[in-house]
């Protein structure tokens, strides 16, 4: 059997973006050999036409970046708007230098970055058991040797005294009840790796209040925020040295904070 023999049914479930991925997919996974579909690979198709999942969380498999991350369904989802942050993060002389990857989830950002530069040391915490666990799973399928913590935000940090050179966050920052969150997102993402308290802002306060803890002088924070709250974040981090960036569908979308004392 061909996948275009299942290619109607297929893009009737997904988007034509998901639908290109799906076949990228099945290449890498050797799901399809000269044309014809393997029997996992029909196996495959069958669940995924049955089920209503993201197609990630039912592959297993999500591509970001430059490569394919292992996925489970209690993290999230690593979204193509925040590839333009790692773009960028890796054009920073990474060469031994300390990186923190905060609020790790698979681990995309800190493993993407850690894979174009091998001779800087990667730290990457989550507070969540299931992100730990798929976090290490991709270190693993990396071969890369980095040290995983597990706690809330900056304390794992805070408490063994460790500063980076450079920390890459994206935090939760979703206001709770936000009307404009897919259905499908917050039916089978977890909630954790969405929302926050303080009208979505509660760990940008955390960054401001305490990020000289855990960045050394000259250091730098690269961090994700939702694409309406630059106005919120101008008000949080006035007077520090920030500079805000825009993504590719030219929304407001992160920002680099400096260490300047
Ligand atoms: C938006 S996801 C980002 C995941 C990944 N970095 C990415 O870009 O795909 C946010 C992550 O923050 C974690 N998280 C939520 N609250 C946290 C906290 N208090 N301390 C540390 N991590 C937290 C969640 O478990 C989730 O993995």
């Amino acid at each position: 059997m061909k996948i275009d023999d299942f290619s109607e049914k297929l893009k009737k479930r997904m988007t034509i973006t998901d639908y290109n991925i799906l076949l990228h997919f099945f290449s890498f996974k050797n799901y399809i050999k000269n044309d014809i579909l393997t029997n996992d690979g029909i196996k495959l198709i069958k669940k995924i036409l049955k089920s209503k999942r993201p197609l990630s969380q039912i592959t297993g498999r999500r591509f970001f970046f430059e490569n394919w991350f292992i996925v489970n369904k209690k993290v999230l989802i690593p979204r193509f708007e925040t590839e333009v942050i790692i773009e960028n993060f890796i054009e920073e002389n990474l060469n031994n230098k300390i990186i923190f990857d905060i609020c790790c989830g698979t681990g995309c950002l800190g493993i993407s970055a850690f894979l174009k530069n091998k001779n800087s040391n990667l730290y990457l915490s989550d507070i969540s058991k299931s992100a730990i666990r798929c976090t290490k799973k991709n270190l693993k399928e990396f071969k890369i040797n980095a040290s995983v913590l597990r706690g809330n935000f900056f304390q794992p940090f805070i408490k063994k005294n460790l500063k980076a050179d450079f920390v890459i966050i994206n935090p939760p920052y979703i206001l709770k009840g936000d009307v404009n969150v897919e259905k499908n997102v917050n039916k089978y993402e977890p909630k954790i790796a969405l929302y926050a308290k303080q009208e979505g802002l509660e760990f940008f306060y955390k960054i401001k209040k305490d990020y000289k803890k855990i960045l050394k002088p000259n250091g730098k924070i690269y961090c994700e925020f939702g694409f309406k709250q630059k106005e919120k974040l101008e008000q949080i981090f006035i007077n520090e040295n920030i500079e805000y960036y825009k993504d590719y569908s030219g929304n407001w979308r992160w920002f680099v904070l400096s260490n300047l004392t």
